[in-house]
């Protein structure tokens, strides 16, 4: 049995963000470093990529490196840098083989020339890939990107391009770094710890969330599956009454 089976695949989230967590404990839990789990992670990001491809989800954003991650011991820190490197140098082929193009959020200019470089050239080559986008949040925090689109907002009002008056929602939209994508329908976050970390806070506004105990490295196809087979059970109601969703249907 598979829960890809219970899935209706002519009602997907069109975009599902992940918070991948649980890399330590998964190694700790080993005996072995945290790094090590971090390394093992890189599977379960394979296998997430490839099972959303499949399904036909259009987004998937995967939170890989929160501003708050900066605080982690440096040695950490640098073998997470490296690690983004090398699975950069590994998977790049395999996105354009399958379609993929990748798109990067988050303050890039904390991160090293390497890095920013590397990624810069991934999104590059794999600009034309039309089945799904790959949205990875890296160095990234809500709280962060929100004040960015305060800031650049107050320039537009006080150069005069952009009335006070005339900032709505669609206005703050369009100066987040996910202005060009839909809000995400479905979150998943593994691991077993509920909140969202800083992690797309104005666009999660009415995401399904879903949560499961599985440390990040252990994390597969049937784990993702078995995510949008939930989330397909539940009513959105968007403020709205059942009566009403029932009505409409
Ligand atoms: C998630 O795993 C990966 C990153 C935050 C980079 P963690 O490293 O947070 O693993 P735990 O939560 O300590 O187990
Ligand atoms: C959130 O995980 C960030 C990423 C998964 C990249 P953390 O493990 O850093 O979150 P907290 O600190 O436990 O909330
Ligand atoms: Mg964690």
């Amino acid at each position: 049995m598979t829960f890809k089976n219970q899935i209706d695949t002519s009602r997907l989230p069109q975009h599902v963000a992940v918070i991948m967590d649980g890399n330590g404990r998964w190694a700790g839990r080993r005996g072995r470093e945290r790094i090590f789990g971090h390394h093992q992670g890189v599977r379960a990001v394979r296998e997430t990529v490839e099972a959303a491809a499949e399904l036909g989800v259009r987004y998937l954003t995967l939170y890989a490196f929160s501003t708050e991650n900066w605080n982690r011991p440096d040695e950490e820190v640098s073998a997470l840098m490296d690690l983004m490197v090398e699975s950069l140098n590994d998977e790049t082929q395999t996105l354009i083989d399958k379609n993929i193009s990748l798109k990067v959020i988050g303050d890039l200019s904390r991160l090293s020339e390497n890095v920013r470089n590397r990624l810069f050239e991934t999104m590059r080559i794999t600009s034309a890939g039309s089945r799904m986008k790959l949205i990875v949040a890296l160095s990234y925090s809500s709280r962060w990107e929100i004040s960015e689109a305060c800031r650049r907002i107050a320039v537009e009002v006080k150069e005069g391009r952009l009335s006070a008056g005339d900032i709505n929602e669609e206005t703050v939209n369009a100066y987040l770094e996910t202005s060009d994508l839909p809000d995400p329908e479905l979150m998943i976050r593994t691991s077993g710890e509920k909140r969202i970390s800083n992690f797309l806070l104005w666009q999660l506004a009415y995401a399904e969330l879903y949560f499961t105990e599985k440390l990040w490295p252990d994390f597969g196809k049937e784990d993702f599956y078995k995510a949008v087979a939930d989330f397909q059970k539940r009513e959105r109601r968007y403020g709205r009454t059942s009566e009403q969703i029932a009505d409409n249907r």
